[in-house]
């Protein structure tokens, strides 16, 4: 990433903008000694280990391991590219970036820029188009589905006209290209040449990122015609399944109430929202994705599924099930008689009968059970073969044993199986299911019984700038056994040589693996030392890392010599003897 804008212009907005005040702007910090903490945004939390520091300019969370310097913030948090950052962060600091090298990257930002701001015209349009005389009907049609005027400010709502032509006409009187507004998805070319309106005589439902940008559009029909919704294609900016319906205003409410309620539509997401259920999202229509499962974890651990009562809706809260426990996400599930979803349960019962449904959700295990025995004999062999399968599959699925155990007993319970039976059907799922979720755990986990020596040396020699010179005459980077701090080392080396700044947040953006610069935000949180002590410890360090060298050296020249001898090789035998005699004797 860092290839495509000069270092020196991230090191000057890394130099005029303060991490401090940028993360404080999406979360608020306490101060904590010389540092500020919070509750990590990154996972689910209850005491804060999430620490920020404004000597270092980075960000470390001691939970999940989760670090980085200001631009990496942004990427994580703000789910921006990582041009975009700079971008926002060269504004606000009055850095002026070089045109962009890369005539491909440099076109695909400004034409993502150029998506948004199309389509925030097109939301205004439909806006208007709603409060003229032409629109009576579809406000009498929102009126009739209990939309308040409140509702349709707050959400944006709006109406595409009658005529063919309407918001082309509109976007062309503002100069905006047709080739522009064809990739926005908005019109579509017509056989004799020209284009018309992808959306016409339809309710505009804008569909906004979690930072308020107009990504695409839904369109409903006023009767019951088919197709009901038309959305918009997909575009660089839309990608279905990327992105929940409200999120952008419901993301707060998710955060303070540690859940989040997952529904379908657009009008399942807006009446119960309107009427006061404010931790909600809508999946729009599929199944739950798995990056709609990451942007949903970025707010909570917990989320109840509310699906139509239909099989369709069984199907896909069955589907998404399955990943959210392989995301260890906490699922409950609220069924819905057939027929009935959460919009019309509220317009019918009023949101109490919806907020008692999600009290009294089913956990997972009892809805997936509740579902197969409606449709398998539970009382005949096949019946129970097809449900213990099924319902293993799932069981499998949770990283933590206890709960596999606990499942296991209650499903033999329910089938009555005696349990060994089901343990050895688990046993067979093993290989192929469990695989992926205990190494993506591990992947994430702060990998960080790495050598304490080595950690505490590249924390001395970041803090002290002198001290790489006197490290560099003794140690050299491939002396360090862990690949992540021998990178570390070889990039503060070539920094070094080149006489540039290796300051921990710029050091950064030269480490593209993730643990070498999570490494590097660790070692910075670490107490300091003072005088005396600190000396004594980069000594002992230092020494440290030469025994391990040597005795790294050693281990290679015994296996080199075990092979020799066993190849007959008395040349190199000897060779290789005599290295290691030298090795033993010398002193260091
Ligand atoms: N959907 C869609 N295209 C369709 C049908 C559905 O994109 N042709 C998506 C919409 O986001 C819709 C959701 O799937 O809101 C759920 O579909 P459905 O249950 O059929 O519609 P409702 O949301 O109940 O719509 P309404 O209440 O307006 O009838
Ligand atoms: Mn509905």
């Amino acid at each position: 990433m860092s290839n495509l804008i000069p270092e020196n212009i991230l090191e000057d907005i890394l130099g005029r903008v303060d991490i401090v005040e940028i993360i404080s702007g999406y979360i608020s910090l306490k101060k904590s000694g010389s540092n500020f903490k919070c509750n990590c945004p990154f996972h689910h939390e209850k005491t804060p280990s999430f620490m920020v520091s404004t000597d270092r300019q980075i960000y470390h969370c001691f939970g999940c391991g989760e670090s980085g310097n200001v631009f990496k913030f942004l990427m994580r948090h703000e789910r921006m590219s990582f041009p975009e950052a700079v971008e926002m962060l060269a504004k606000k600091a009055g850095v002026i970036l070089p045109k962009q090298d890369n005539p491909r990257i440099a076109e695909a930002i400004s034409l993502n820029s150029q998506l948004y701001k199309l389509n925030e015209l097109a939301v205004s349009f439909y806006e208007n188009n709603l409060h003229t005389a032409s629109a009576a009907a579809s406000m009498e049609y929102l009126k009739k589905r209990g939309i308040s005027l409140e509702s349709i400010k707050e959400f944006r709502l709006g109406f595409a006209g009658q005529s063919w032509d309407n918001l082309v006409n509109f976007l062309r009187a503002k100069n905006v290209s047709l080739g522009l507004i064809e990739k926005a998805g908005l019109i579509l070319p017509k056989d004799g040449g020209g284009y018309y309106d992808r959306f016409r005589n339809r309710i505009i439902f804008p569909i906004f990122d979690n930072r308020d940008r107009a990504i695409g559009f839904g369109a409903r029909i006023m009767d019951n015609s088919l197709p009901k919704y038309i959305n918009s294609p997909e575009t660089p900016i839309y990608v279905k399944g990327r992105n929940l319906f409200g999120l952008n205003l419901s993301k707060e409410h998710i955060k303070d109430l540690d859940c989040a309620i997952i529904v379908e539509g657009y009008l399942d997401f807006i009446i119960p929202y309107q009427e006061g259920l404010k931790n909600i999202v809508a999946s729009q229509g599929t199944a739950l994705t798995q990056d709609q499962i990451k942007l949903l974890k970025r707010y909570t651990n917990n989320v109840v599924m509310i699906y139509d009562g239909d099989t369709a809706g069984e199907i896909a809260t069955l589907r998404s099930l399955d990943m959210l426990i392989e995301e260890d996400l906490h699922v409950l599930v609220v069924p819905l008689p057939a027929g009935v979803d959460p919009d019309s349960l509220v317009r019918l019962e009023g949101i109490v009968s919806l907020k008692n449904k999600v009290e009294g959700a089913l956990s997972l295990f009892d809805y997936k059970l509740k579902i197969l025995k409606s449709r398998h004999n539970i009382t005949e062999a096949h019946g129970k073969g097809k449900i213990a399968s099924q319902m293993l599959s799932t069981i499998n699925k949770f990283s933590n044993a206890i709960l596999r155990g606990e499942y296991t007993k209650r499903l033999s319970e329910e089938i009555k199986i005696p349990e060994h039976y089901i343990l050895e059907e688990l046993n067979k799922l093993k290989p192929n299911t469990t695989i992926s979720a205990p190494t993506v755990e591990a992947a994430k986990k702060p990998a960080f019984e790495i050598n304490p020596a080595e950690k505490l040396l590249i924390k001395f020699m970041l803090d002290e700038k002198e001290l790489i010179e006197r490290i560099m005459q003794e140690l050299d980077p491939s002396d360090f056994q862990d690949a992540r701090t021998a990178k570390i080392v070889s990039v503060m080396h070539d920094l070094f040589k080149q006489g540039k700044s290796f300051a921990p947040s710029v050091l950064m953006n030269y480490l593209s693996e993730d643990d070498a610069s999570q490494l590097v935000c660790e070692s910075m949180f670490i107490p300091e030392l003072s005088g005396q002590d600190r000396e004594k410890a980069v000594t002992d360090c230092i020494q440290r890392i030469k025994v391990q060298r040597k005795k790294a050296k050693r281990e290679e020249l015994h296996l080199l010599i075990r092979n020799a001898q066993s190849c007959g090789d008395e040349e190199k035998l000897n060779t290789l003897i005599q290295e290691f005699h030298k090795l033993i004797k010398k002193g260091d």
